[in-house]
């Protein structure tokens, strides 16, 4: 929840901004510390979701790891701190240009994604001379009931390897000399709320997958679950942490783990989700035939998760907070300056009465939105806003009030 003193201050400053709580972002990260201690589970933070300097600096301070998807990824996490053997790189269109640097950096293991994957690591392993560490990432055949965009673990999804190619797979292996096989790797979705049920199936199968592979000779020293955590977009203030507890205790409760066997965890989403807020203001207010819009001042450039998967983020109108002598309240769809229709915040939203100037904050967005933001329509990117360095934010230099 933003305090009237942020409010306050947040009037002075440029719009938009992504304004990051840090003692939300520490108390979730201390969680997830504290759980992965008691069930001894070693937690890789996907990088993906969000990627600015201070949060990683952050993050890999607390020891955990990091999950990376391309070698400018691979090379920001160890600028921020993560050495390299905490570091491990997926992805299903690794270049041959990242999966030689990441052999040159020393990475903990590559989650190899194909066949054909597995031969070109094992290539420029040779042509280096450098052994690569690899952890095959296996498509589970396993609906994670989220949002299609977001579900990686069905057969109609063009991650990992299915089972039709395991014998394929083994005998390919046993012919890659500059190979060591450290384990089998998974990710069915994210955004999955439906914790204890789709994780406790996910694990039922990687049970049985890890059994196969040990008895072709397999030994599968690392087991990796990906990420998928949920977060509560609908009411970020009443549960501002995931359920981390559930999560952690179903998968550490239900995989088999034979002793040396290591419990990989890389969550994303769950971890930065709630601690950011995408402030904005209004720039317009339309009256229009059949509906009233709020135009902001950020649009889908800045969080595309609404045009691109319908995502429901909570906007708040935080100048009403300053004017709380005004209840009256009105439909609206807010929307934002791109021109595009899909530029949407929300449609049919009641908010409190809304003028020119109010500060909106558009909750949750923490996770997959500075970090896919765009320069489209050639607009500026919003910078970034600490909680506990509030001092780096610019401040509005012309505006008019009406
Ligand atoms: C391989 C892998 N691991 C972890 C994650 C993080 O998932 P989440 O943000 O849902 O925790 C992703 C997200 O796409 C992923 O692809």
């Amino acid at each position: 929840m933003l305090d009237i003193s942020n409010i306050e201050f947040f009037e002075k400053v440029e719009t938009p901004f992504w304004f990051y709580d840090m003692d939300l972002l520490r108390s979730t990260v201390e969680k997830v510390v504290s759980l992965a201690g008691r069930y001894g589970i070693d937690v890789h933070y996907a990088v993906k979701a969000n990627e600015e300097k201070r949060i990683l600096e952050y993050v890999s301070s607390m020891g955990l790891g990091a999950d990376c998807v391309s070698g400018n990824e691979v090379s920001h996490a160890r600028d921020c701190g993560f050495p390299a053997d905490r570091i491990v790189f997926a992805g299903v269109g690794k270049s041959d240009r990242e999966i030689a640097e990441a052999l040159r950096t020393g990475i903990a293991a590559f989650n190899c994604e194909s066949l054909q994957e597995i031969y070109i690591v094992n290539a420029l392993a040779a042509r280096l001379g450098i052994r690569a560490r690899v952890s095959v990432r296996i498509n589970p055949g396993v609906d994670a009931h989220t949002h299609r965009y977001i579900t990686t673990g069905t057969y109609e999804n063009k991650f990992g390897i299915s089972d039709h190619e395991f014998s394929r797979l083994v005998t390919l292996l046993r012919r890659c000399d500059w190979i060591d096989f450290t384990g089998l790797h998974f990710h069915v979705g994210s955004q999955i709320t439906d914790v204890e049920n789709v994780f406790s199936l996910v694990c039922e199968r990687v049970n049985s997958i890890v059994e196969w592979f040990e008895g072709q000779g397999f030994p599968v020293e690392s087991i990796n679950l990906g990420g998928g955590l949920g977060v509560d977009y609908e009411n970020p203030d009443g549960r501002p942490v995931a359920d981390f507890e559930t999560w952690f205790g179903t998968v550490a409760g239900k995989i088999r783990r034979r002793n040396g066997q290591t419990l990989h965890l890389e969550p994303g989403r769950s971890i930065v989700a709630q601690c950011g807020t995408l402030v904005s203001r209004v720039l317009y207010v339309k009256v229009g035939e059949t509906k009233n819009f709020l135009i902001l001042d950020a649009g889908m450039n800045d969080l595309v998760r609404p045009a691109l998967y319908g995502a429901y983020h909570k906007i708040e109108n935080l100048s009403s907070r300053l004017r709380p002598n005004l209840p009256q309240s009105q439909i609206y769809d807010v929307v934002g300056p791109v021109c595009e229709s899909s530029d949407v915040w929300g449609a049919g939203r009641f908010l409190p009465l809304s003028v020119r100037g109010d500060l909106m904050a558009i909750r949750s967005a923490g996770a997959y939105g500075q970090s896919m933001s765009s320069r489209y329509n050639l607009r500026d990117l919003a910078p970034a806003v600490y909680s506990d360095d509030m001092h780096g934010a610019r401040l509005r230099t012309e505006y008019f009030q009406e």
